[in-house]
């Protein structure tokens, strides 16, 4: 099983998603069953790492993003992906405008397909270090919910 989490810019939110929900993934013991990974709708900090504010914030729960590098959403993700996971309402629109017809993937708001409020990820890149910690703790409470739906399709 494929799973592409989506923002705008991929160095805050959608990275964030990324790092957690692989930990997750391989708590589970599922590393091998489940490709995950992340994208921007925005090409403006494609090749970069991820924001230093949220590198620092995952980092004290545990999660590692150094490693991980921003792209674009592209063409062929809608067809090598299973399930799409938009951070906010706006990179959802932007997704589904971009979706091919024939597309295999999946595409929903990440948040709202758990009925976890608000079922927008925050945009924490001009404000404070309390919307990285809120990122998170919204992450968080999404990926446990994402990770008992993966059990239970595999
Ligand atoms: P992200 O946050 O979509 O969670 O990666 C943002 C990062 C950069 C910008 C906006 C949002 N930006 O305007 O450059």
């Amino acid at each position: 099983m494929n799973i592409l989490f989506v923002c705008l810019g991929n160095i805050c939110r959608s990275p964030t998603a990324d790092g957690v929900f692989t930990q997750r993934i391989k708590e589970a013991g599922l590393f091998s069953k489940v490709h995950v990974d992340s994208a921007g709708t925005s090409a403006w900090h494609s090749g970069s790492a991820p924001d230093k504010r949220s590198q620092q914030a995952a980092k004290a729960r545990g999660y590692d993003l150094s490693k991980l590098r921003a792209r674009q959403v592209e063409r062929g993700d809608f067809y090598d992906f299973d399930l799409i996971l938009a951070m906010d309402g706006s990179n959802l629109r932007d997704l589904q405008a971009l979706k091919p017809n024939n597309a295999k993937a999946e595409i929903d708001l990440f948040l709202r397909r758990y009925q976890i409020t608000p079922f927008d990820v925050p945009d924490p890149y001009q404000g404070g270090a309390a919307g990285f910690e809120q990122v998170l703790d919204l992450i968080e409470a999404g990926s446990r919910a994402l990770l008992a739906e993966v059990k239970q399709r595999l």
